[in-house]
């Protein structure tokens, strides 16, 4: 699909996000190893979270539409099914490498694969620790790359300091863990966000944290009602546009503002930002509040170190936030960019300068000088559901009308998006 956008004098409303992918994945997963029925609400709408359910599905579990964007899912105490076909994930990377720890510890055999951007993402990272607990599990490319071939098993637990700061990575040796003998003890080296520990605890299981330490020991889980908090990172989009914009009033209602997700807020806000967080709440265990922001004058700050795993999924947006900031914007440590479902330094890096950026790509990060003038151009999401969104709300802000082509991958995350563009006063066309 190709999408057009076009400046709109001004940006004024509200909107309501969808809910939260991380959170979502997490809900549906967990619960489904849990006893009882769970009902989930405000659940993600976009491709990848139903990936999750289909595979699910496939796994025997019960899981029923129970209204638009609520379901009811009944647990199977960790007695899944042995699928009948490979398992799908989709575009997504949480979908595989978290049920890639669940599968480890389930007496059958299952292979999952997905399309060609996640077959093209590191598994490594996951095959060996999961090896080094006792599952016999086999990726392409010796070991590195989908499809995984799972012969799960009795797992044992492990001492494990994560080479990346990777919450997939680290959820997907907790749920591991739940099913192995023995202990747990996976260190961070970095706070990644912590969606999977704190509906584990939630949930009932044996799990604790200690500075950057967590330990898990075999748990039965209880299933739990979750309402899915706005999604921030799908927010983020919003939040840009609205400070960026010379004439907008954006209030952005029901955004999860866990301290883990949140760094896009901090950023901003050391960049100048009039960004407000109002009636602030926790609901199921994750805060949430309505994010209120006006037109702004930005500056341009270094963003690197451990801030990183915090904004790591919004750093394609804040570098469309930086071409309208005074002076440079440096982005460093965020070589895991590179790894998402496009290298994402070299997919902004390349389309916002043919809209006219000063951006320079380093192996790690980019260097962005502004402020600029950005200007209409045909670009490319490079099938990435994020670049897609971020190079919209930069087509709000450029002269003349922008192009993007494929733009249909905003589904896999935020479904409504194009709806809600419009709605904000973002005039487009299809
Ligand atoms: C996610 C973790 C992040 C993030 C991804 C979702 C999660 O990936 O980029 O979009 O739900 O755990 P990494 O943990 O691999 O950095």
């Amino acid at each position: 699909m190709r999408q057009g956008v076009t400046p709109r004098r001004r940006l004024d409303g509200d909107v309501s996000l969808p809910g939260d992918k991380s959170i979502s994945h997490r809900a549906a997963i967990l619960n489904s190893l849990a006893h009882g029925t769970a009902v989930i609400s405000n659940y993600g709408p976009g491709e990848d979270c139903l990936s999750t359910l289909r595979c699910l599905a496939s796994l025997g579990i019960d899981i029923t539409q129970t209204a638009t964007d609520q379901l009811t899912l009944i647990g199977s105490d960790r007695e899944l099914e042995e699928p009948t076909n490979v398992l799908d994930a989709g575009n997504s990377g949480t979908t595989m490498r978290l049920l890639a720890g669940v599968l480890a510890g389930q007496q059958f055999h299952s292979i999952l694969t997905g399309d060609p951007s996640l077959r093209s993402r590191p598994m490594g990272r996951i095959i060996e620790p999961l090896q080094s607990m006792g599952a016999i599990i086999h990726g392409r490319g010796n070991d590195t790359l989908p499809p995984l071939s799972i012969l799960g098993g009795p797992l044992q637990g492990l001492d494990y300091a994560l080479p990346v700061p990777s919450a997939q990575l680290k959820s997907c040796l907790l749920l591991a863990g739940l099913s192995a003998t023995g202990k747990s003890v996976i260190r961070e080296p970095t706070q990644s966000r912590d969606h999977t520990e704190r509906m584990l605890i939630n949930m009932g299981a044996s799990l604790t944290i200690l500075g950057d330490t967590i330990t898990v020991s075999p748990s039965r889980l209880k299933a739990q009602n979750v309402v899915i908090p706005g999604d921030i990172s799908s927010g983020a989009f919003w939040i840009v546009a609205g400070v960026v914009h010379p004439d907008s009033r954006l209030l952005i209602r029901n955004v999860g503002i866990n301290q883990t997700r949140r760094g896009v807020i901090d950023v901003l806000r050391q960049m100048g930002a009039n960004l407000h967080i109002k009636n602030e709440r926790v609901e199921g265990g994750e805060e949430v509040g309505d994010i209120y922001v006006t037109s702004s004058n930005l500056e341009g700050i270094e963003i690197s170190g451990p801030i990183i795993p915090r904004v790591i999924d919004e750093l394609p947006i804040l570098a469309v936030a930086a071409c309208f900031a005074k002076g440079k914007t440096l982005i460093r440590d965020a070589g895991e960019l590179r790894l998402k479902e496009t290298d994402r330094i070299r997919a902004m890096g390349h389309e916002l300068n043919r809209m006219g950026g000063d951006l320079e790509e380093t192996a790690d990060g980019l260097v962005i000088n502004g402020p600029k003038t950005l200007h209409g151009a045909h670009c490319s999401s490079h099938g990435d559901h994020r670049v897609a969104m971020s190079l919209a709300i930069a087509g709000l802000m450029a002269t003349g009308e922008t192009v993007i082509d494929g733009a249909e991958c905003t589904a896999v995350s935020y479904p409504q998006f194009w709806e809600h563009l419009e709605s904000l006063g973002g005039k487009s066309y299809c």
